[in-house]
């Protein structure tokens, strides 16, 4: 980060400091963590002693066969709550009914169709996780093999991820916006052995083509023979579907007949529950390895301490169970916790822009837990849609996913929240699993725009390149000093990756990727990415896996993907090529946008593509992506650029914008 970003980044937050909200009184007096005296006791305790802070809560789990150790720590492998055996959907199912709590309701789900809705209690959803997981078995799954899950937002998601984690094989949950490209990609990476999907799934009133997606990655050309054996189809749309005789099964057909209730399989502390594909700042997305105790103890008391949940909360996390919040946060924390999680398929603007309001005038939620790109989308579509809706179940906002400008918090403050519910920024990534920085409802003074401070447990420093801590009030890199249960455990398949990726910039700390500052009362501000991901629309991106996908075309010989600033997304991917062949213009432009969707998804669809007569280097020949991103942004280039290759390169990039 040069240093006029970090006196800008000064200077915004110095401003942002001067608001500061106080805890509401409700909250002080019921929540967990009442009080910041309480909080401090707490940081102090997990400080003091990791391990007796973390098996007192370990405690508590249904372990089949108790732990031997609580940690072993040998930086960067770690292993929490060693020998000990447990499942995943025990803790999430079994124990909830043997407590006599299986009438809850555990998932109340909407459809995207009006009037579509379901729910069901956790005696139901143990039920259906039983039967499926006893199909999956009949299958021939076995422990520690790999499932990819494509489906839309459907209880049957839920179900899904959890049968897996029943008989002990380790789910990949691909987005329903990924390509075929993509799943392709990820049944290769982990050697899937099964697909979970759908004949489609309800998006804007008009049907995904989940299975034919599905059918194209498993015979796509690009890669060698699948590994997948059985393909498992949910019937939700009915629109017409091919099935593949010996290998595609439906799955009412596939749970027929099955038992209601099927031992859960005892697994280690240590063995993977999930992997989660996420992109970096190279090469294909890698799969963030995640295991069984440690993460689901984390998933839920992250859950309990941040959203403060009680018997009688329903709980709306509108994330897609693609995204790691939507498995730490619709799936694995509220269930954990007994909570009742509420989902919804489709769109927020379908069929019209007040649909979350209505849902919540509906269900009645009292926790929403959403993205900022999502807020200013609210904001942009007006308060009309808001206006006359019954928003009075709210008692807590939390956001997540990137930064949330001080003008969108403010307004999540005033309309959603009607001034009395307190917001939770939530700081966290697809590879600590859970929540590591936020506001406690009951306790912390939020700012807006900052998380504030970490959760017990956790050790966030700030360092300089060379690994040493800043001086107060200055941006640096942000590090983990300390384990943390919820951590990741590996790149699926790449340790090297995993060694070089988050450990050794700085040794023996956890690099999140992140810059961040602190501010004089020690809250945390986090200010963007140290490498070339961009967030879009709370959505990782990596630039290089959308200039591999556009030169992939034969019509391109170079590219370059950028972030600029847009105002609901966030980041914007504005990208610049150079041409092989064909006619710079709309229908190439088209052409390309098309192409990127294929290969990726319509998550990573350039929204500028600028073409140009070559690409501004370096001598060595790098990439001038700060140029490239002043452009992009419509600013004056500024600073340095004696070490461009060819001078008219910047004139004929202009020239040659469309
Ligand atoms: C990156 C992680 C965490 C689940 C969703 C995203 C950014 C996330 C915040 C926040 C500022 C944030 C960071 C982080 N980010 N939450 N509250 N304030 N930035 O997970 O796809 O793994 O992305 O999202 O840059 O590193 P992810």
């Amino acid at each position: 980060m040069g240093e006029a970003e970090r006196a800008a980044g000064r200077v915004a937050s110095v401003m942002q400091e001067a608001r500061v909200f106080p805890p509401s009184a409700e909250f002080s007096r019921r929540a967990r963590i009442g009080s910041l005296e309480e909080y401090r006791r707490l940081c102090a305790a997990a400080a003091a002693d990791p391990e007796a802070f973390w098996d007192e809560r370990a405690r508590e789990l249904p372990w089949i066969r108790p732990y031997t150790r609580v940690l072993d720590w040998q930086p960067p492998d770690v292993r929490w709550f060693v020998d000990g055996r447990i499942n995943v959907s025990a803790v999430c199912l079994d124990r909830h009914v043997a407590a006599g709590r299986g009438g809850k309701t555990a998932l109340v789900w909407v459809g995207e169709p009006a009037g579509e809705r379901r729910t069901l209690s956790y005696a139901e959803l143990h039920a259906e996780v039983c039967r499926f997981a006893a199909g999956l078995r009949a299958l021939g799954v076995r422990p520690g093999q790999v499932v990819s899950i494509y489906m839309p937002m459907t209880p049957e998601l839920v179900v899904a991820m959890l049968a897996c984690a029943r008989i002990g094989a380790v789910h990949s949950v691909i987005f329903g916006g990924f390509s075929s490209e993509a799943i392709a990609d990820r049944n290769h990476d982990a050697n899937a052995v099964a697909v979970i999907t759908a004949d489609g799934g309800w998006r804007r009133g008009a049907q995904l083509n989940l299975k034919k997606n599905v059918d194209q990655a498993l015979a796509s050309p690009h890669h060698p023979p699948t590994t997948v054996k059985h393909v498992v189809v949910l019937r939700r749309t009915g629109q017409p579907v091919e099935m593949v005789a010996g290998r595609d099964v439906w799955w009412h057909d596939l749970v027929a007949g099955q038992p209601a209730d099927l031992p859960p399989e005892p697994m280690d502390s240590e063995d993977p529950l999930f992997i989660l594909y996420t992109s970096g700042s190279t090469g294909k997305p890698k799969g963030i390895k995640h295991t069984t105790a440690g993460y689901i103890l984390w998933a839920q008391t992250t859950a309990e301490w941040v959203f403060d949940l009680r018997d009688d909360d329903l709980f709306w996390c509108t994330a897609d169970c693609g995204w790691i919040t939507g498995h730490s946060y619709v799936t694995y924390g509220p269930l954990a916790a007994g909570a009742s999680v509420l989902i919804y398929e489709g769109a927020p603007n379908a069929p019209h822009e007040g649909r979350f309001w209505e849902i919540v005038e509906q269900e009645r939620p009292t926790i929403f837990y959403t993205a900022p790109t999502a807020i200013r989308s609210f904001m942009k579509w007006g308060m009309q849609h808001i206006t006359g809706r019954d928003l009075s179940s709210l008692r807590l906002l939390g956001t997540v996913g990137e930064g949330i400008n001080p003008e969108a918090w403010m307004w999540y403050h005033d309309v959603i929240g009607a001034r009395r519910c307190p917001i939770v920024d939530t700081w966290w990534q697809t590879e600590t699993g859970g929540i590591m920085m936020s506001p406690l409802p009951g306790c912390t003074p939020t700012k807006p725009g900052s998380c504030t401070l970490p959760l017990p447990g956790v050790s966030p420093q700030i360092v300089d390149a060379a690994g040493d801590p800043v001086e107060p009030g200055e941006g640096g890199w942000l590090v983990m000093t300390r384990p943390w249960p919820g951590m990741l455990r590996g790149v699926w398949g790449d340790d090297e990756r995993f060694r070089e990726t988050y450990w050794s910039k700085v040794p023996g700390k956890y690099l999140a990727g992140d810059n961040a500052r602190q501010d004089a009362d020690g809250y945390y501000w986090i200010m963007g990415r140290i490498d070339d991901v961009l967030n879009v629309a709370g959505h990782r991106l990596s630039t290089i896996e959308i200039e591999s996908a556009l030169v992939s075309h034969p019509s391109v010989a170079e590219a370059a993907a950028v972030g600029r600033p847009h105002d609901v997304k966030g980041e914007a991917v504005a990208v610049f090529v150079t041409l092989r062949s064909g006619e710079p213009g709309e229908a190439l432009q088209d052409t390309l946008r098309r192409h990127v969707r294929q290969q990726i998804g319509a998550l990573a669809v350039p929204d500028d593509i600028h073409f140009a007569a070559a690409l501004p280097k370096t001598r060595s020949g790098k990439i001038m992506r700060r140029l490239l991103r002043d452009i992009a942004a419509g600013r004056e280039t500024v600073g340095d650029t004696t070490t461009l290759e060819d001078y008219t390169v910047l004139a004929n990039l202009r020239g040659h914008d469309e």
